[in-house]
Order: C-alpha cells, then structure tokens, then sequence
C-alpha cells in the first residue's frame, strides 16, 4: 500500500532506524527494490526524479508502481518527488498519486543570501500548503549539499561546477534549520552534513569521519519531530568500480560514503537516506560483465536479470545496514 512519507519516518524514528530512499526510471529497478524489500520485510521509499518521468512518461512510472503495490501488497510504499525544482513539479507529482513530494528550494546559486533563503520559504511553504490539504508529505532542503574533503557540490563528471566551498557554507546551521521548519512546516529537511551528489564525492579512501555528525546531532536536537534526510549517501562500491573497469568502462578513482558513517548518522538523527548512484554502478557493472562474458547471447532478458540481481543484492545490503528490515 502507498503510504506518505511522515507516516512512514515516524515509524523509524519511533523505533530508531533508517530508510533508503531509492531513485527508480525503469521496470527492472523497480523490481529489484521491490523483491529487496520483501526479502527483507522492510518499508520502502521509491523516489522519482523529474528526469525519470521524462525518461518512462508519468503513466508508465504511475502504473510500474502500481504494479509494485499490487504485486506486494504488505510491504509499505512511499512513492517520493525527488528534487522537485518548482511547486508546479510537486503539483504534477501530486496529481499523479505521490505521497511525498520534496520542493528543493536550495537548487539558486544565492541560498547564502537573504533573497535565496526568502525565496526557498516561500515555494516550499507553498508546496507544504497544497500538500497536506491531501495527504501528501514534503521534504524540503536548506543548505548547499557539497563534500567537506573536496568543497565540491557533486557533478555527474566530478568537474563540481558550483566551485569550492568553505567548511562552513557546505553544513546547514540549526537555528536557520529551525527557522525554515517553523516558517515552513515541512515533515522532512534535507541537510548538507558533507556529502555530495554523484560518483565523485572523495578523491581519497575515507579515513575516519568523513561526515560532520556533530551537525547532524546538533540539527536533530533543535527539531527533533522533523525528520532529517541524507542526500548522496551512495557508498560507490569499489567492487563494482572493478567491475565495470574490467569490461571495458572507464571511472577515475573515487570513494563515497561508507555504509558505517550513514549508520552513525541513523544513530544521531537521519532517517531518509538517498540513494542512486548505487544502483547504477552495480546494474551497469552487472550489465557489463554480463555482455562481455556471453558474447552469443542477444536476449537482453538475460543481461537485464543480471543487473536486477545486482541491484537487489545492494539493496538488500541497504535494508539491513539501517535498519529498516523487519520493519514492513
Ligand atoms: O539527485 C539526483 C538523483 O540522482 C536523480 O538524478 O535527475 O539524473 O534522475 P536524475
Ligand atoms: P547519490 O548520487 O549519492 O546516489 O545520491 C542520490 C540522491 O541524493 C538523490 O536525491
Ligand atoms: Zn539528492
């Protein structure tokens, strides 16, 4: 059953776990979250993008998850706008049948400034408005999500166009957290705590905290009943970076977040943890090597099954690190 994104967070902070955020664009990611879960028993948010309802067209993405809901009934679904770049995105996500919608009024350049900040209160309590008049959740984010070892805002090239930053400007303050929520009303705040979008996020093996969980801690005491998301939480599996060096593709050295620092960070406060990158390295590694190794195969059901066990295996390794399974 679909189920909002409050009702679904309470839960876990009610009983003190995490839950993964997944992007889905297509049937086969779908499914490997889905059976993920159900191997798990754990809950399960399923986030959309723009660009996804663009890739597969919104009836598609509507009825895939439809499907998922018929196929597993018992396990509970929030379906999530991810970065929802205008209110009229989240009103289109609302139309077709999310129970969550996240408005990023984060993504100007100038959030640093007075006109930034006003600017995010407005679309985002405008959203939380038309939002809760249905049922529906909203996520909102404040501060400029970027990695504190490179001060870069992630890239999909790892260029990190938006510049270097300092220590401070990449960590949300709490009293302005504090504000936005009261000014606001969202159910969910997306922090900038160090991380970054993307496969680049650290240039060096992490060694030792990566992740400014003081902040996150800080944050969670000054509102504690709104729950604190973590954006580009994928741990960017060395095994699969091989993988797909292996058979034929081409990624520079790069590490991403370690599972054990997003548990700290379930531990002090974070419940929504966002996760896409992931997928892709293990379902394109998986696709790779499985084209590579069956070169007189041409049924692409079989590569694509490879990538929907990869995928699932991940998620699977998600669900149980943080503590969302046995929780459906
Ligand atoms: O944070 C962005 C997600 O990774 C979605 O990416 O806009 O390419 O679908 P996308
Ligand atoms: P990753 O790029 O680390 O997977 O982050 C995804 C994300 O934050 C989607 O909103
Ligand atoms: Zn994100």
């Amino acid at each position: 059953a679909l189920i909002s994104l409050r009702q679904l967070l309470d839960h876990a902070a009610e009983h003190g776990y995490g839950v993964p955020a997944f992007n889905i664009n297509n049937m086969e990611q779908i499914q490997a979250i889905m059976q993920a879960a159900e191997d798990c028993a754990s809950p399960v948010i399923l986030q959309a993008s723009a660009g996804a309802r663009k890739y597969a067209g919104e009836p598609f993405l509507r009825h895939m998850v439809q499907a998922s809901a018929e196929t597993w009934p018992h396990i509970p679904i929030c379906l999530h706008q991810d970065h929802g770049a205008s209110p009229a995105i989240c009103q289109q996500a609302i139309r077709s049948g999310f129970t969550s919608v996240m408005m990023d009024g984060s993504l100007l350049d100038d959030m640093k400034t007075p006109a930034g900040y006003d600017y995010n209160i407005r679309v985002t309590r405008q959203v939380v408005e038309q939002a809760h008049a249905v049922g529906v959740s909203v996520e909102g984010e404040l501060g400029c999500l970027g990695s504190l070892e490179t001060g870069r805002a992630g890239e999909e090239d790892g260029s990190g166009a938006a510049g270097v930053l300092s220590r401070d400007q990449l960590l949300t303050d709490p009293e302005q957290a504090a504000d936005f929520v009261a000014r606001t009303g969202v159910d969910a705040l997306a922090i900038a705590i160090g991380t970054s979008h993307g496969a680049y996020k650290f240039s060096r093996r992490p060694d030792g905290e990566v992740l400014a969980i003081d902040r996150i801690r800080a944050i969670h005491d000054r509102i504690p009943d709104t729950h604190l998301v973590m954006h580009g939480s994928s741990s960017v599996p060395q095994e699969w970076l091989e993988v797909i060096r292996a058979h034929g593709g081409s990624i520079r050295e790069t590490y991403g977040v370690p599972v054990e620092e997003i548990r700290e960070g379930i531990r002090n406060g974070v419940r929504k943890v966002n996760i896409d990158t992931d997928i892709r390295l293990a379902m394109s590694g998986s696709l790779r090597r499985a084209m590579m190794t069956r070169p007189e195969e041409f049924d692409p059901r079989k590569f694509l099954a490879e990538a929907i066990r990869a995928a699932r295996s991940l998620c699977r390794e998600r669900f149980e690190a943080f503590g969302s399974a046995g929780q459906a």
